[in-house]
């Protein structure tokens, strides 16, 4: 049975105080309202990652991950954070190739597979996100886009090390815009994933893949979006910077 997850991505909101009270809130509310096994995901950003931390540790099904990393191990890389430091603040997880990363920060393929060998190695689980373009999903290119981006950051990975990885699809057109995915449009490009991994990796390690939706996920279309067969979750931008928008997520399972 593969795992179902709820990541929020707080990408670069939240101040120290703002952080732990946001997390308070969902650490209550989790223990009041959520019933279900879903695994929980907070990202925030960096300065903030310990102490989310302290505060989720004692939980059973929420963890931590961290928005990016460096693909050195260690060094004379000012301002970069390293794998390593990630993980001794208590992280499990780290979102590798979010678009916003390969579009304002020129994150290339090649780059991300780099990060994605150096999580790996640290035993840090990659959350690792793909998706294409508006223009590219009007064209009509897109299975074999996301397919592609798949390909070169990720086959050169043997079955073992990619079990460790989930997969984020994030249409770029759907991210932040409040223009969600239909649910058939979530679910087309989630099975063409899963065959895809299916091809190079076979077919029952494929079935084991989770793979998130993001872009404009809300309370209001989770239920659809996660009503796919191949739809395992979210990742969730926006709408997990209020407690209860995301809890009302996580309870769409
Ligand atoms: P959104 O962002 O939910 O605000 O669209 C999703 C993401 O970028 O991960």
């Amino acid at each position: 049975m593969r795992k179902k997850i709820v990541a929020g991505n707080w990408k670069m909101n939240k101040t120290l105080e703002e952080g732990l009270a946001l997390t308070s809130e969902i650490v209550n509310m989790v223990k009041d309202e959520v019933s279900n096994d879903v695994t929980i995901i907070l990202n925030p950003p960096f300065p903030l990652l310990n102490g989310v931390y302290k505060l989720i540790k004692d939980t059973k099904q929420i963890f931590l991950g961290a928005q990016n990393c460096s693909q050195h191990a260690s060094g004379a890389y000012t301002g970069e954070i390293s794998v390593s430091m990630i993980k001794s603040v208590g992280a499990e997880y780290v979102i590798i190739g979010h678009s916003e990363r390969r579009q304002y920060f020129n994150e290339s393929d090649e780059l991300l597979s780099k990060k994605v060998d150096i999580a790996l190695e640290n035993n840090l689980k990659p959350i690792f996100c793909c998706g294409e373009t508006l223009e590219i999903r009007q064209n009509g290119s897109y299975k074999d886009f996301v397919c592609g981006q798949i390909t070169k950051s990720l086959f050169h990975l043997n079955a073992d090390q990619l079990s460790k990885i989930v997969i984020a699809y994030e249409p770029i057109w759907a991210i932040g815009t409040g223009v969600n995915a239909t649910p058939d449009q979530a679910q087309e490009m989630h099975l063409t994933i899963r065959n895809h991994m299916a091809g190079k990796y076979g077919k029952e390690f494929a079935n084991d893949l989770t793979i998130l939706y993001g872009g404009s996920c809300n309370p209001k279309n989770a239920k659809d979006l996660f009503g796919n067969p191949d739809v395992d979750g979210g990742l969730i931008g926006g709408a997990s910077l209020k407690s209860r928008d995301f809890i009302d997520i996580i309870n769409s399972f």
